[in-house]
């Protein structure tokens, strides 16, 4: 999603806004801009591409000036084009904005504004907000009120920075992410706090519906009526600084790769404790499990595990379904829900769905100083640091674990030795050749099913999305004993299935499933703990306590994923179209 961010210090800003621009890369985008102000003038360049690409064309980090907005966008309204890309310049050219988010009613706007004589360069939404600040600045003179103004006539979910030709800036947040970094020597407006890490800890998380006037170092919060509001600093902690490859080629591998030793500590932070959350699951009348994404497959083996280990009935919903289904839910109950960002919009907004319905909220969340965190009854945290790659590895490891310690704090019988579980997953990553030449394999399929019974059709679907994301090869996830029904038509010479065969209750059905899939010719990767010779590959998993199993397939699969998208030329860390933290709906 797009990343905002504002600089007001001591320092020429455009070289910082640069690389905090770079160190906010993960979120995803297609286009980046900067713009500064330097003796009541405002300069801007933009264009598409990478920041690095951009920035050689452009040398955004040459402008002049202690005051300066940036942006990476996501495009949302309209096209990847040089114009579409933030700041845009409100028509005097005395304004500049950046935005992240929808603004709603944007047409509307528009229009409004085009009968006033504004015109338009880009086919965004944002420019809108541009315009309207000038023409209410115009009216109030003062930016106080023409931020007043400005966000009672929006609709929509935003956050955005405005910087003013007098080396004014305002900042105004409504449901999308806008984090104030307190520096020594200077004030950072900012999506996310590794926009500012480097220069200072100290943030300030401001609330939605609140904005900020700030010149020099000097500033003000306000909510949208205009009362003052006291504000808070909190220390961020500096791990989610420590967002560097170090020796790993990319983030993903490195993600990958730190997966053994976020075992031990996955839902160890808290905030009210496993043994609260244990009680709501224990009291509610019903229990409804929510995420996105990979998330969303984290959900599906909570279901599983749930009710194999503690006989307790869980729903899972895909978050972004559940507005058109609220009545789903019960009054009382309790909803699990499960974001790595602890932002996707469709996750918050099942969360105030279930609010509604008086339901108690536990979230299990990456980022604890994030929307979710602050909506939960209770809060897991994943604790497994910052994951940077765009597509989740580590992060789905971490809610799993959070979710197996749930289980054992709800079943005392059940005993997860996560010490020798750790050790047994270095194994897999010690050696990856077998891998890599797999992957060398995928490199001209086109289509890749993923077969896998019970608690292992999950981890078909997460594979399924990982290949797709990484390698933008057609993947598929299907429940083995679906395969006679409908899939079978699609087997042939052509294709790959990879057959999650653990030795679980599910092995023999699944090695027939492989036996008809190799009567018709198509190759079979087997994820198994036990070899067989219809495997034209073998994957080799560790046997282990079966509760554990989906983990243990899915890392080898992140591997083949990661060398595939290699074998492919692809970025594994930014899959194109892709954002980290999807913050719209
Ligand atoms: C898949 C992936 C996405 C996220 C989804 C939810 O690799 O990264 O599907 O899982 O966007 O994100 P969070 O967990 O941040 O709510």
């Amino acid at each position: 999603m797009c990343s905002i961010i504002g600089y007001s210090g001591n320092e020429i800003a455009a070289p910082i806004i640069v690389k905090g621009l770079k160190r906010m890369e993960y979120r995803g985008y297609d286009s980046v801009g900067v713009a500064t102000e330097s003796q009541n003038q405002i300069e801007l360049k933009k264009g598409t591409g990478k920041v690095t690409e951009v920035n050689s064309k452009f040398q955004l980090d040459t402008l002049p000036g202690k005051i300066g907005i940036g942006h990476t966008r996501w495009a949302t309204h309209g096209k990847v084009t040089d114009l579409n890309a933030h700041p845009h310049p409100s028509n005097s050219g005395k304004i500049a904005i950046v935005h992240n988010g929808i603004i709603e009613n944007f047409e509307e706007l528009k229009k409004k504004l085009e009968d006033d004589g504004y015109s338009f360069k880009s086919e965004t939404d944002s420019e809108i907000i541009a315009n309207l600040l000038q023409k209410n600045y115009e009216s109030t003179k003062n930016v106080k009120d023409t931020i007043m103004k400005t966000v009672s006539e929006i609709k929509g979910h935003y956050a955005f920075v405005a910087m003013f030709e007098n080396g004014q800036l305002a900042a105004a947040r409504f449901h999308e992410p806008l984090i104030i970094g307190v520096g020594q020597e200077n004030i950072f407006l900012s999506s996310d706090v590794l926009g500012f890490i480097e220069y200072t800890d100290d943030a300030i998380y401001m609330k939605s519906g609140n904005f900020i006037i700030l010149k020099n170092r000097e500033f003000q919060i306000l909510d949208f009526n205009g009362k003052e509001i006291k504000h808070e600093i909190t220390k961020v902690s500096k791990e989610f600084g420590d967002a560097y490859k170090g020796d790993y080629a990319h983030f993903t591998l490195k993600e990958i790769y730190e997966q053994p030793e976020l075992i031990s500590k996955a839902g160890d932070r808290t905030i009210n404790g496993l043994e609260e959350a244990v009680e709501y699951i224990k009291n509610a009348k019903n229990i409804y499990v929510t995420g996105s994404g990979t998330s969303y497959n984290s959900a599906l083996i909570a279901k599983q595990i749930l009710s194999k280990y503690v006989k307790i009935k869980s729903e899972p919903i895909i978050a972004s379904e559940l507005q058109f289904a609220p009545e789903t839910i019960e009054e009382n109950s309790v909803l699990i829900a499960i974001s790595q960002s602890g932002e996707s919009a469709d996750v918050l907004e099942a969360v105030r769905i279930a609010k509604k319905s008086n339901c108690k909220i536990i979230s299990i969340v990456n980022l604890l100083t994030s929307s979710l965190t602050r909506k939960g009854d209770v809060v897991l945290g994943m604790n497994c640091g910052p994951e940077i790659g765009v597509a989740a590895t580590k992060s789905f490891t971490a809610q799993l674990i959070v979710l197996y310690k749930i289980v054992q704090k709800l079943n005392g019988n059940i005993t997860i030795n996560f010490e020798e579980f750790s050790e047994s997953i270095s194994k897999i990553l010690e050696n990856p050749v077998k891998i890599q030449e797999i992957a060398k394999e995928l490199k001209e399929v086109s289509d890749v099913y993923i077969l896998g019974r019970g608690i292992n059709y999950p981890i078909a679907i997460e594979s399924a999305l990982k290949l797709k994301e990484l390698t933008y090869i057609h993947a598929e996830g299907i429940p083995g004993g679906e395969l006679k029904h409908g899939p079978l038509a699609l087997m042939d010479t052509d294709v790959f299935v990879i057959v999650i065969n653990p030795n679980d209750s599910t092995y023999t059905d699944t090695l027939t499933s492989a036996r008809e899939i190799k009567a018709r010719g198509a190759k079979i990767i087997g994820v198994s703990d036990i070899e067989s010779d219809i495997y034209d590959y073998w994957i080799k998993i560790p046997k282990i306590n079966e509760i554990l199993y989906p983990i243990s397939e899915i890392i080898p699969i992140q591997l083949l994923t990661y060398y595939s998208a290699l074998e492919k030329d692809t970025d594994p860390d930014y899959p194109r179209n892709l954002a980290k933290s999807v913050t719209v709906k």
